[in-house]
């Protein structure tokens, strides 16, 4: 990051929210932000380069093969430039560009460049933003880790109501102020261990009994903790996300690789934290060969796999502080602090899976800390959020 922290590469794509950048430089100058403009060829007819000049105080960028743009300060350079790259409003057309890796301007060309933490404010009719194209390209974007500002609801421009409306400048600026702000390193020279995602058991082959853990609690808390200056390991099982940058990922397959990987890496590590949705059980034995069907009925031998947290926090040599995460359907409260108690952990995450849009493969998620004496509760938030409320609970624990 920059010695400012604050320098926010504002990229403007075609759509009538555009007018509103004016309004969003102006608001992000004011909280001592330096702000420089890209636009695309459509977002000039929504509003002038002239206007994002005049209040920008900078010259506009709009070019990937302008020679004299490029002496002043070249693409990369711009794209180096950043603590922040906002594409304000954000249409579907870029959007989609962004999750294919295309780079035709130079506004797509720099968001490939940019090492820049990047953000996007979608801004379109409410039908194209609920086309299923649209919302795909949107979870591949956040699966990379692009922060999805909005949008917001109500009435559009062109006279629809839904979702899809940008969200207002004062919001932009409060959500990039938030980004741009350095977390105080609360966990700097701690190493943090976390297991996230599924398990995979094979059957044969080609089977294997696995769940639909998506990985992205555990992601989440790796970036959170990066955030806070730990060195992270994450042992992952098979998840379709990408790792937040900086960590060392482990990737494994079984619960047997898992415990492996974990037992490994606990003894080094300051904390421990088993988000994982590890299976309890494995086939007795992995067939050589597909499995051919036999008759109406099949029987499978599972046997037991080891708790791997539980196995963790038995360490009596170079123990971390070890805590556990707990997907209930029922009685949250009296089943976690159980788990607690039975795996040894000195803290529980709990959260209650029965309510619709959080746990399992939701992007929302609202958890109950459990310490042995102590408990808090975290209402829904984001699962970024949440992850950073977690860790820092965590460092608020250690000597
Ligand atoms: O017992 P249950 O699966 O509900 O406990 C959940 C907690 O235990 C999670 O932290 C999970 O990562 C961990 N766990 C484990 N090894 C297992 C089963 C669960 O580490 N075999």
């Amino acid at each position: 990051m920059s010695q400012t922290h604050k320098r926010i590469l504002l990229g403007i794509s075609g759509g009538i929210a555009a007018y509103k950048c004016a309004e969003l430089v102006r608001r992000l100058k004011d909280q001592a932000c330096e702000v420089r403009v890209v636009m695309t060829e459509s977002a000039k007819q929504f509003i002038t380069p002239l206007t994002m000049q005049a209040v920008s105080g900078e010259p506009v960028a709009d070019s990937l093969l302008d020679p004299a743009a490029e002496a002043a300060m070249g693409h990369i350079e711009l794209a180096k430039w950043a603590d922040l790259v906002l594409v304000a409003p954000a249409s579907s057309n870029i959007i989609a560009k962004m999750a294919s890796g295309i780079a035709d301007d130079l506004l797509t060309t720099l968001l490939l460049a940019t090492p820049a933490k990047v953000a996007i404010a979608p801004a379109m009719n409410q039908q194209m933003y609920a086309h299923l194209a649209t919302q795909s390209n949107l979870a591949t974007l956040a699966s990379r880790g692009v922060a999805v500002w909005g949008p917001g609801q109500g009435e559009q421009a062109c006279g629809d109501v839904g979702k899809g409306r940008m969200l207002e400048p004062n919001e932009l600026v409060s959500l990039a102020l938030k980004t741009l702000t350095p977390e105080v390193p609360l966990l700097a020279g701690k190493t943090v261990t976390i297991t996230a995602g599924p398990t995979r058991e094979a059957l044969d082959p080609v089977r294997y009994i696995s769940n639909h853990s998506s990985g992205k609690m555990g992601y989440a808390l790796a970036e959170a903790a990066l955030a806070l200056g730990a060195k992270v390991n994450l042992i992952s099982g098979p998840v379709t996300l990408t790792p937040p940058r900086g960590c060392d990922v482990h990737s494994v397959s079984s619960a047997l690789d898992m415990h492996q990987a974990a037992l490994a890496l606990a003894p080094g590590s300051d904390v421990f934290i088993g988000c994982a949705a590890v299976a309890d059980y494995r086939a007795a034995d992995i067939a050589e060969q597909k499995i051919k069907k036999q008759g109406d009925e099949m029987t499978l031998t599972l046997v037991k796999n080891p708790d791997i947290i539980a196995d963790v926090a038995a360490l009596t040599a170079q123990r971390p502080y070890t805590v556990g995460f707990a997907a209930e359907t029922q009685d949250v409260a009296q089943y976690a602090q159980g788990k607690l108690k039975n795996k040894g952990l000195d803290m529980i995450c709990a959260n209650d899976v029965s309510q619709a849009g959080i746990g399992f493969n939701a992007n929302d998620n609202a958890l109950t800390l459990f310490w042995d004496k102590e408990q808090q509760s975290l209402p829904l938030a984001s699962k970024s959020e949440l992850a950073l409320t977690v860790v820092k609970a965590i460092a608020g624990k250690l000597n």
